[in-house]
């Protein structure tokens, strides 16, 4: 299975996430620089992947400078993104290597590749059991933003419980939420079912509560940038609107992350800091103005969903019930 993010002859090598799916372009990443910009404008996204793109950012900053300018740089990677837990665990995991060489952070930056695509493998086979049990044989699943191998490194989170039903030759069916304003969902994710051969259908963000009363939804499932100590769930934008939408039609909603999102150091989801990206992504898209000029906007990247509306979080070793 092709990784959407490795180390390839002293470089980061990704698929660009922004040029999907209008072309598969690679990108050869071989300076911090080129990494933190890429991080910046989301050519690598998602937690996991974020996670992995940071302890290779480490191997990266010691392999390409001076030893005095490492500090500086793996805190330029670490910084590049402020709410997926991942990237500072990621740069963490390396940077408690640095002590033996570029060689040994690059070694437990590929120890997380390895571990990242581990995890998904088995979170994909416990969602996918949980699923069955709680949606039928036949689960008519919404998700939103993108949570399969282009956020991790192969499989991914919530998708690759789908990518695993669809193996099993589970008849399931999709609604891939557009995820505004940088449509995640509407570019990558049905990009990525197109490949499974997974039927689905994309919906505007603010369809899916209407769906889900309208009795054409069996469950939400999405991935997480961070799950707090208490179980409140940081995802992207429109999370908590889809949460509110399960609670009132009365299905579950489900979050897939692996082990390294969860962050026990942050007791509740006030207490961690939401990206703002700023108005442009709003106003308009890629160049095409849609608000008129000098209209101000506000573009929160992440919300906080209270762990009382999540149903179930399932990591590669644990299912959580928080309600309970
Ligand atoms: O801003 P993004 O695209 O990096 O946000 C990503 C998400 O919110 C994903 O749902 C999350 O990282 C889970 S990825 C498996």
């Amino acid at each position: 299975m092709v990784r959407t993010i490795d180390w390839v002859d002293g470089a980061v090598v990704i698929i660009d996430q922004t040029a999907l799916p209008a072309a598969e372009t690679w990108l050869r990443l071989s300076t911090v620089d080129d990494l933190v910009e890429a991080i910046a404008r989301l050519a690598v996204r998602g937690a996991p992947a974020l996670g992995v793109a940071g302890a290779l950012g480490v191997a990266l900053a010691a392999k390409t400078l001076p030893e005095a300018d490492w500090a500086d740089a793996v805190k330029r990677v670490a910084t590049a993104r402020p709410t997926a837990v991942n990237l500072a665990y990621g740069v963490r995991l390396a940077q408690a290597r640095l002590d033996d060489g570029p060689d040994a952070a690059l070694a437990a930056a590929l120890d997380l590749r390895d571990a990242e695509i581990a995890a998904s493998q088995a979170m994909a086979r416990l969602g996918a059991d949980l699923l069955l049990e709680l949606c039928g044989p036949a689960p008519r699943l919404l998700t939103h933003c993108n949570t399969g191998g282009l956020a991790s490194v192969t499989l991914g989170t919530a998708l690759a419980t789908v990518a695993e039903l669809h193996g099993r030759g589970i008849e399931v069916s999709v609604i891939a939420s557009e995820t505004r304003p940088l449509l995640q969902g509407a570019r990558l994710t049905t990009w990525e079912l197109g490949r499974l051969g997974v039927p689905h259908r994309v919906a505007v963000d603010g369809a899916g509560p209407f769906l889900m009363a309208r009795g054409e939804v069996d469950a939400v499932i999405v991935g997480a940038d961070r799950v707090c100590a208490n179980f409140d769930v940081v995802n992207k934008i429109g999370t908590y609107a889809h949460a509110l939408g399960a609670r009132a039609a009365g299905i579950p909603f489900i979050v897939v992350a692996p082990e390294s999102t969860v962050d026990t150091e942050t007791p509740t989801g006030r207490d961690v800091a939401i990206e703002d990206r700023g108005a442009a992504e709003v106003l308009g898209f890629r160049g095409a103005q849609a608000a008129p000029r000098g209209t101000d906007a506000i573009n929160p990247a992440f919300d906080v969903t209270p762990h009382e509306l999540v149903t179930a979080i399932v990591t590669e070793q644990r299912v959580v019930r928080p309600e309970r």
